[in-house]
């Protein structure tokens, strides 16, 4: 078999709206929200990073500048903490620059696929992952990594799947599992965009992060919207997986959802009973907290 390319590149989808969080998201970006003291974004980001990822294009729209100012460099703010011997805070502010990063405005968002589809230039003729910003991923291995590693000895695209509550599957793409090819790895017959929870196929949804071979932009240019009427990226995968098998990957990790109310929260607590400066205080905050609910 002919060595599959090196997966180097990153879109990371931003242009949603955040109409779930609003009124915090009418003049800030959603994916601005932070879970303890970053936004989720960044954890999207370090995600990449960890799995070899050398370059990364985020697609924004309006109102999303904090996004690539967040990205950026603020010389006067390091020069202050540099000068006060502020060192853990400034290395905190430097972990975000220096990488190689992308924006492209998507002026009329017509949908995932059609995101996507505006990074065509970007990508090139190579594989690249898509990572969506609503789902921080947390394992030994990220999650990205394993896909890549798994594109790496098959040469197929890739997604990467959960089983879900039956009554939720029409809030995700779903796949059709035929065989597993190994632990966790499935070939799929059908991937359907948010089907109603009497015709799903199985209640293994698809959670935001996928490496995809550059074939799927000629799809995605003929794509017809589908689900919400809007260019939906399962469905070009769907007619991807009829020229060129695409895997389902069954991930064993923990997943936190951002996006919506209760999951942020959830996902803020969380992660706060892990951070250093945090832990303690909390988790003795919620003891006492539980005692007076009780
Ligand atoms: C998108 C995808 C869907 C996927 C989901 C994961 O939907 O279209 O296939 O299951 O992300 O979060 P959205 O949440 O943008 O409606």
């Amino acid at each position: 078999m002919l060595k599959a390319k090196k997966v180097r590149k990153a879109i990371i989808p931003a242009a949603g709206l955040g109409t779930r969080f609003l009124p915090a998201t009418k003049a800030s970006p959603k994916e601005m929200l932070p879970i303890v003291d970053k936004p989720t974004i960044q954890y999207i980001v370090e995600e990449a990073r960890k799995s070899g990822i050398e370059e990364i294009l985020i697609i924004t729209g309006k109102g999303k500048r904090a996004i690539e100012d967040h990205f950026d460099a603020v010389p006067e703010l390091e020069d202050n903490l540099r000068a006060k011997g502020k060192i853990k805070m400034l290395e905190s502010v430097e972990e975000t620059t220096g990488l190689d990063m992308y924006f492209k405005r998507q002026s009329h968002p017509q949908g995932l696929g059609d995101a996507v589809l505006t990074a065509k230039t970007f990508v090139g003729n190579e594989p690249f992952v898509v990572m969506l910003g609503d789902d921080l991923m947390e394992d030994k291995v990220p999650l990205t990594k394993q896909l890549v590693d798994s594109f790496e000895q098959t040469g197929a695209s890739t997604l990467a799947v959960l089983p879900v509550p039956h009554e939720e599957v029409s809030k995700y793409g779903v796949i059709d599992p035929s065989e597993q090819v190994e632990e966790g790895l499935y070939n799929v017959s059908r991937f359907v965009e948010k089907p109603a929870v009497e015709d799903t196929p199985s209640d293994l949804a698809i959670i935001g992060r996928y490496v995809l071979t550059p074939e799927i932009f000629e799809i995605l240019e003929n794509q017809q919207p589908g689900e919400g009427n809007e260019v939906q990226l399962t469905d070009a995968i769907d007619t991807l997986n009829k020229k060129q098998r695409v895997f389902a990957k069954v991930f064993n990790g923990d997943r936190y959802d951002v996006g919506n109310k209760f999951g942020f929260l959830k996902t803020n607590i969380e992660y706060g009973l892990k951070h250093p400066e945090t832990k303690d205080e909390l988790k003795d905050y919620i003891k006492d907290l539980a005692k007076r609910l009780d």
